[in-house]
C-alpha cells in the first residue's frame, strides 16, 4: 500500500491511473466522500509561498469535511527552529496527513523517514508530483488518449518539468523537452524516466532548439525562468533564457489544435507572451483548476484503505 507521495516515481502505472479516475470522479461530484476526512487535520508545512497548492489542499480537505492546518515558512522553521525529525515525529502525534513544500528533495524524504503519518510533497527544488499529476488529467481531459499525445516542455529543466517528464513516462504519453545550454532536466530523473518510457512506449527527447521541440505538439507547456529560490540567479538566466519565450511565431510550429499550458505563477513577456497565455489555445485555467480535483483524489489515493 503507497503510504507517501514524494515523487511521481513512488507510483506504478495503475496507480497514476487510479488517481487520474479518482480526480475525474470528484471533478464530477465535488461533494461525494464528503465525511472522508472527517475528525481528522492535515498539516500544510510550507517553507516557500503557495496559492494553487495551499488553497485546493486547503478547500479539498474542507470538502472532505476535515480541518487543515497551514503552518507557513516562518511558523516552523524547519531545521532552524528544531530539527525535521522532532517536526515530523511531532505532527504525527496530531496530525492524519502532511503537505509539506520544501527547498530540498531531502527535507522531503527525511519527513518520510521520521513521520509515523502519510506525507505529500506539494513541491520540492526537485519533483512537483501534485502538479505532474494534475497536468496529466489535464491533458487527458482534453486529448483522451494520453499514449498518443505529444507534448512540449520550453524553458527551465526544473521540478516542474521533472515531475511533467515522470508523469507522462508512466502513462506512455510522448515528451520533448528544450531548454537552454546548461538548464538541463537532471540527467539521473531522465535516465530513471528512459527506463519508464521503455515499458510503456513513450518517446522521450531533449534538445536545445525550442522551434524543432514544438515542431507537432499538441501541448506546449512552459514555466517559470526563476524558480522559488533561485532569484539571485533571475539576471544571469533572465539574459539566457531569450529565445525560449513561448509565442505565437513558437506555438506557430504546433499543431493546429494545440494547447498552451503552464502551471502558474506566471510572468507574461518572460517565460510566455501576453497573447499565447491569454488566447484561445490556453488551458491554464482548467489546469489549475484541476489541482483542486486532483489533491483531492491523491489524498483518497493515500489515506483511503
Ligand atoms: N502551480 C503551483 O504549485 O502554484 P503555487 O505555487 O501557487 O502553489
Ligand atoms: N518551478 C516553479 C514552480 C512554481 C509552482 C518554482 O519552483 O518556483
Amino acid at each position: 500500500m503507497q503510504r507517501d507521495l514524494k515523487s511521481i516515481l513512488d507510483l506504478s502505472t495503475v496507480d497514476v491511473h487510479k488517481i487520474l479516475n479518482l480526480t475525474q470522479t470528484l471533478k464530477n461530484k465535488p461533494l461525494s466522500k464528503n465525511k472522508f476526512l472527517q475528525g481528522k487535520s492535515v498539516g500544510l508545512v510550507f517553507e516557500k509561498p503557495s496559492n494553487r497548492t495551499r488553497v485546493s489542499f486547503e478547500v479539498g480537505v474542507y470538502h472532505f469535511g476535515g480541518k487543515c492546518i497551514y503552518l507557513s515558512p516562518g511558523e516552523i522553521n524547519l531545521g532552524v527552529r528544531e530539527s525535521v525529525a522532532d517536526v515530523a515525529k511531532t505532527l504525527s502525534r496530531y496530525l492524519d496527513l502532511i503537505v509539506a513544500r520544501t527547498f530540498s528533495q531531502e527535507t522531503i524524504e527525511e519527513l518520510s523517514v521520521h513521520a509515523d503519518i502519510p506525507i505529500i510533497n506539494g513541491l520540492s527544488d526537485l519533483y512537483h508530483p501534485c502538479q505532474g499529476l494534475t497536468d496529466l488529467f489535464t491533458i487527458q481531459e482534453k486529448f483522451e488518449d494520453l499514449a498518443n499525445v505529444n507534448i512540449t516542455y520550453v524553458g527551465d529543466g526544473n521540478n516542474v518539468t521533472h515531475s511533467l517528464l515522470i508523469a507522462a513516462s508512466k502513462v506512455g504519453a510522448n515528451v520533448t523537452v528544450a531548454t537552454p545550454q546548461g538548464f538541463e532536466v537532471n540527467e539521473e530523473i531522465l535516465q530513471q524516466v528512459q527506463k519508464e518510457a521503455e515499458k510503456t512506449g513513450s518517446v522521450i527527447k531533449t534538445t536545445h532548439d525550442p522551434k524543432e521541440a514544438v515542431t507537432g505538439a499538441d501541448v506546449v507547456y512552459t514555466d517559470t525562468w526563476i524558480s522559488m529560490g533561485q532569484e539571485e540567479e533571475a539576471k544571469e538566466k533572465l539574459a539566457k533564457f531569450e529565445g525560449f519565450r513561448v509565442n505565437r511565431s513558437l506555438c506557430a510550429h504546433a499543431k493546429e489544435n494545440f494547447v498552451f499550458m503552464h502551471c502558474l505563477p506566471a510572468h507574461r513577456d518572460q517565460e510566455v507572451c501576453k497573447n499565447t497565455i491569454d488566447g484561445e489555445h490556453s488551458i491554464v485555467f482548467d489546469q489549475a483548476e484541476n489541482r483542486l480535483h486532483t489533491q483531492k483524489a491523491i489524498m483518497l489515493f493515500l489515506l483511503d484503505n
